[in-house]
């Protein structure tokens, strides 16, 4: 997979995908990441991307121009499956469009930024818009830190235990069960028996029952 992202301050994202499971992922090769710095394709000497909005109001608008040429320059060297526009307005995030964005190739992601940007780039590039979350973010730089991080982590070996993916939470739309380490006393705080018992099947039991009791309580919503 390669992921593409544009951003007007792409030096947010640098440290974010230079560590732990992402650093690794690139190393091994199951991902490429490519910050791409927006300014490089503003086409004038004072590197602007941005302008007024017609009709007046506040804020400033990120202009088409400089987004067209950075999308078509790496729409001319591959094929893209979607080209992605993180936004508060976009289709709200979850973990099933995660697991289908895990099985494209080529992805754009574009971070938006003050206003916003010219809804011409929506109508005419954009094949998918995203938020994730109701708020509001100052960039679309975290929104897509956070949905490259939640599609790379799903792709074949990149995580040690690949089953550990299929255990999170959401996938099958129920929240991940407790969790313990060492010590098994601490302070007086101990552990579920059955943990230590060494019966499989009844701590897959014992799991699956608190993936249900966890989900009732906290996210019934899910269960619908
Ligand atoms: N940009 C600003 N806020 C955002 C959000 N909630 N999701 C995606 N992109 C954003």
């Amino acid at each position: 997979m390669r992921i593409d992202i544009i951003s007007c301050v792409p030096a947010l994202l640098d440290s974010f995908f230079a560590h732990s499971i992402l650093k690794r992922a690139q190393e091994g090769k199951y991902v490429e990441v490519v910050v791409h710095d927006l300014r490089d394709y503003s086409g004038n000497k004072h590197r602007s991307i941005d302008d007024y909005a017609f009709g007046g109001g506040a804020g400033m608008v990120l202009q088409i121009e400089p987004i067209a040429r950075c999308i078509r320059t790496l729409q001319a060297e591959r094929e893209y499956d979607e080209v992605i526009y993180l936004t508060p307005d976009g289709e709200l995030m979850e973990q099933k469009m995660v697991n289908q964005l895990s099985l494209k190739g080529n992805l754009i992601m574009l971070c938006g930024h003050y206003k916003g940007v010219d809804q011409r780039v929506r109508d005419i590039f954009i094949t998918k818009e995203i938020s994730i979350g109701d708020y509001v973010l100052s960039g679309g730089e975290i929104a897509a830190a956070v949905l490259a991080d939640s599609v790379i982590r799903l792709l074949p070996g990149v995580l040690n235990d690949e089953t550990s993916a299929l255990t999170d939470s959401f996938q099958d739309n129920l929240l991940a069960p407790p969790v313990y380490s060492r010590p098994s006393d601490f302070e007086g705080h101990g552990i579920p028996e059955i943990l230590v018992s060494g019966h499989e099947a009844k701590i897959e039991a014992w799991r699956y029952e608190q993936s249900i009791k966890r989900t009732k309580e906290r996210r019934p919503d899910l269960l619908k």
